[in-house]
């Protein structure tokens, strides 16, 4: 096992729920400690502390408390719900971000994990195969927010040599856990209708195309831009990573092959306008270069692999999913 002490924050969301559990296979359940806003929601493996990230002076008794050497920073609201409510997007967003640099910069944290998105893209990037460095003009607060925080990774790691490092995730899909207020959301709820035998009401178009990945791919994408020799690393920006690119209707044909009384229906509502200021597929070649980034899944073994937990849980739980 190795000796450092990682602080997850977050960790009850999407993405926490799963990295979770891969660091402390990797550091150990005395190597990780977990925290969020909210109450955890199953039984807690290790230490877990409540934490509102906005609450800097919390935060830096965390850590000392701790003694966390590394913090992967998940907390944030996401697209959808961050155009609800965009002024405590920002703040969340934002001001959580600082917060996690700060207490890097003034502990010496060893490095900081920060999640990125497809999100910074908008307006002017060119659509399809996206560079790694090209206009950014998101469209959303929460692209917005995506984008500025990119720009304080770079200037904190520049600055104050706080190493931290972040990936631009397309959408993510997975069966452990339920994703919380994105416009991607879609495509982890119809495993769910398609497994439980229930219609599908989609919020975008059939055709609207965006970048996504399975859970497995994210959180190994995750551990290793992570353990990569800082000497590897080109930027301290959000890296571009690619799995494979899918629409609404693409999806629903791969499921009715599994499901032939599967239904989907269409019902867009103003998570399309998201969904359209977005790009079909990103160029990750410098992820590719730098520290060796390769996919694993595409829709075809993602669908495989979903339809075999998801049923697993539903057998388990002897209940709807
Ligand atoms: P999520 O909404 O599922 O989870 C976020 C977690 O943060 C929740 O458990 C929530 O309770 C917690 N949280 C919210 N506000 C907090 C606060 N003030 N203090 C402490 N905790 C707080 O999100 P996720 O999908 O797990 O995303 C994690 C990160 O990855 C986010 O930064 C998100 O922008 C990024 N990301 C996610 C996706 C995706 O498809 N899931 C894609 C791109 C980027
Ligand atoms: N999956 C996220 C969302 O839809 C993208 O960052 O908000």
């Amino acid at each position: 096992m190795r000796k450092d002490k990682i602080l997850v924050i977050g960790s009850e969301g999407q993405i926490g729920t799963v990295l979770s559990q891969a660091l402390r296979q990797a550091y150990g359940i005395g190597g990780v400690v977990t925290s969020d806003l909210n109450p955890p929601r199953s039984a807690v493996i290790g230490a877990f502390e409540q934490l509102n990230v906005l609450d800097g002076e919390r935060l830096f008794e965390i850590v000392k408390k701790h003694k966390i050497t590394q913090i992967y920073h998940l907390a944030a609201m996401l697209s959808a719900k961050g155009e609800q409510n965009p002024k405590m997007a920002w703040d969340v967003n934002m001001t959580g971000l600082l917060n996690v640099l700060e207490v890097a910069r003034q502990e010496g944290l060893d490095k900081v994990y920060f999640p990125s998105s497809i999100a910074v893209f908008g307006g002017e990037t060119p659509k399809k195969n996206t560079p790694q460095h090209t206009i950014l003009q998101p469209q959303t607060m929460y692209g917005i927010t995506k984008e500025v925080g990119e720009h304080l990774a770079q200037y904190y790691y520049a600055k104050h040599k706080v190493d931290v490092r972040s990936i631009r995730y397309p959408g993510l899909i997975s069966y452990q856990s339920m994703p919380g207020g994105g416009t991607t959301d879609y495509a982890v709820e119809i495993y769910h209708k398609a497994v439980a035998g229930e219609p599908f009401e989609c919020f975008l178009k059939p055709e609207t195309r965006l970048p996504m990945m399975y859970m497995p791919d994210a959180v190994r994408a995750t551990l290793e831009l992570m353990d990569a020799p800082v000497e590897k690393l080109s930027m301290h920006y959000g890296y571009n990573v690619s799995a494979m690119s899918f629409s609404p209707s693409d999806i629903a044909t791969v499921l009715k092959v599994h499901f032939p009384e599967f239904k989907v229906t269409y019902k867009p509502d103003f998570r399309q306008q998201i969904a359209e200021s977005w790009v079909d597929g990103m160029d990750d070649s410098q992820a590719r270069a730098d520290w060796g980034w390769k996919h694993e899944y595409d829709l075809g073994t993602m669908t495989q692999d979903m339809l075999l937990n998801l049923q697993k849980i539903k057998e388990k739980s002897g209940a709807k999913i």
